[in-house]
């Protein structure tokens, strides 16, 4: 089998929790490389519903290697809350969690909290940003620091003082991560070994991408973005793997678009077919439980993200949302300053004067959710998806049109 990266083709939210849960079961490692629990990987099983946000979303089938690679950054209670609760569920997660990960740290949180009170971004408020900025700047604590506790409290006390922060004690914190740091500290490894030792065997790997190629650090609608690259170079630098062991991308984006959060946005709806695009896919964030942003696709982003990754095929979700709609619309070319580009503004400037240039297909006006073959789809739902599909150049492998793992057509 060969190995495969899952990566979103716009702002996160795609649903690759699905997609991943429904491919996970043919793949013996599934691997977050980047991105935190900023995350929430939606899977929907028996009515049931379970998010995950920092451990792969593969964690539902027996018997698989779950890897935390090396460009995560891992906060420990949210770890363990999740450890927890699948075992709760009587699974015992196959953990391996590189001891390199960056640790988000309670100072982390309260930074993101009050950096978002003078530059709204809209995130999730977990640390993530500067988690990563500490990485970045040297000064970021690793899980391997936990080993030695004076060096740990040590970097802890030096942040703090660096950043002016008075409220948190580092003896405390030190305290509080040894204890969480006891209980996982048996799942973690060097999983750039593990990973590479797994090639030689002949193993397959999913590589689970989080977020979207938009919210890229490098490639996104800066600085409307997260602090990670969610994008195919994420593998290698999150995970130690070289590009030559990922065989094929699948870009997974949805029938319409969605982002949460602060940023440009150029197919948004901001009236009653937003609205109800909202309450139809239950567009409130997996993280934050915020109401996220609803429009029309935008096929110029697309092409931008497959082009970025190298995508292979695409899957396409919640088509079954668009079902009751009389029209559907979809952003062909961009305008602007009255000059038409088929491709993304350069700059973030440019953003702002984006006038989208729409072609409007007919809607089908039929439930999708029960069909399990694409020839049984309505009509006009094909001709949406081959249309959309022939505009960005590369073929369609699975179109989703429900929550439940069985609500999945694979197309040949
Ligand atoms: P951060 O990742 O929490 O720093 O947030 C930065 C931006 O990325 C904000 O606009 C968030 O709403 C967005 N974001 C982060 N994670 C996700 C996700 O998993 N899905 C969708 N948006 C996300």
């Amino acid at each position: 089998m060969d190995n495969l990266a899952i990566i979103g083709l716009q702002w996160g939210d795609e649903g690759k929790g699905k997609i991943i849960d429904y491919l996970a079961k043919e793949y013996d490692y599934i691997v977050r490389f980047q991105g935190g629990n900023n995350a929430g990987h939606t899977v929907n099983i028996d009515k049931r519903e379970i998010i995950f946000h920092l451990i792969p979303s593969g964690a539902l089938y027996s018997n698989k290697h779950l890897v935390i690679g090396n460009g995560v950054v891992v906060n420990p209670s949210v770890l363990l809350e999740e450890i927890s609760s699948l075992r709760n569920m009587g699974i015992e997660p196959n953990l391996h969690i590189s001891y390199r990960c960056h640790l988000i740290m309670p100072y982390h949180i309260a930074i993101d909290e009050r950096r978002e009170k003078t530059q709204k971004i809209g995130t999730t408020k977990r640390g993530i940003g500067p988690a990563y900025t500490d990485k970045i700047a040297r000064c970021g604590i690793v899980l391997a620091d936990l080993l030695d506790r004076e060096e740990f409290e040590g970097k802890i006390r030096k942040n703090l003082e660096k950043e002016g922060i008075s409220e948190f004690y580092p003896e405390k914190i030190a305290d509080e991560y040894l204890l969480l740091f006891e209980k996982i500290k048996c799942f973690v490894c060097d999983t750039r070994v593990l990973l590479n030792k797994a090639i030689l065997e002949k193993k397959s790997i999913l590589f689970e991408g989080a977020q979207g190629t938009l919210l890229d650090v490098d490639f996104g609608t800066y600085p409307y973005v997260t602090s990670s690259n969610p994008t195919i170079g994420g593998i290698c630098t999150g995970t130690g793997i070289p590009p030559k062991y990922i065989d094929n991308t699948l870009g997974v984006m949805k029938a319409y678009s969605t982002r949460v959060g602060e940023g440009p946005f150029p197919t948004e709806l901001k009236g009653d077919i937003g609205n109800g695009l909202r309450i139809k896919g239950k567009e409130y964030g997996a993280t934050t439980g915020r109401p996220r942003r609803c429009g029309w696709l935008d096929i110029p982003t697309i092409k931008y993200s497959c082009e970025i990754n190298g995508v292979t095929s695409i899957a396409i979700t919640k088509l079954d949302v668009l079902d009751k709609l009389p029209s559907i619309k979809v952003c062909t070319k961009y305008k602007i300053k009255g000059e038409i580009f088929e491709e993304i503004p350069q700059s973030i400037v440019n953003w702002d004067e984006v006038e989208p240039l729409y072609e409007e297909f007919t809607g089908w006006m039929e439930d999708t959710q029960n069909i399990k073959k694409k020839e049984d789809l309505p009509k006009a739902s094909r001709v949406y998806i081959d249309k959309i599909m022939e505009m960005i150049g590369i073929s369609v492998s699975i179109i989703s049109v429900g929550s439940e793992r069985n609500q999945t057509i694979e197309v040949e």
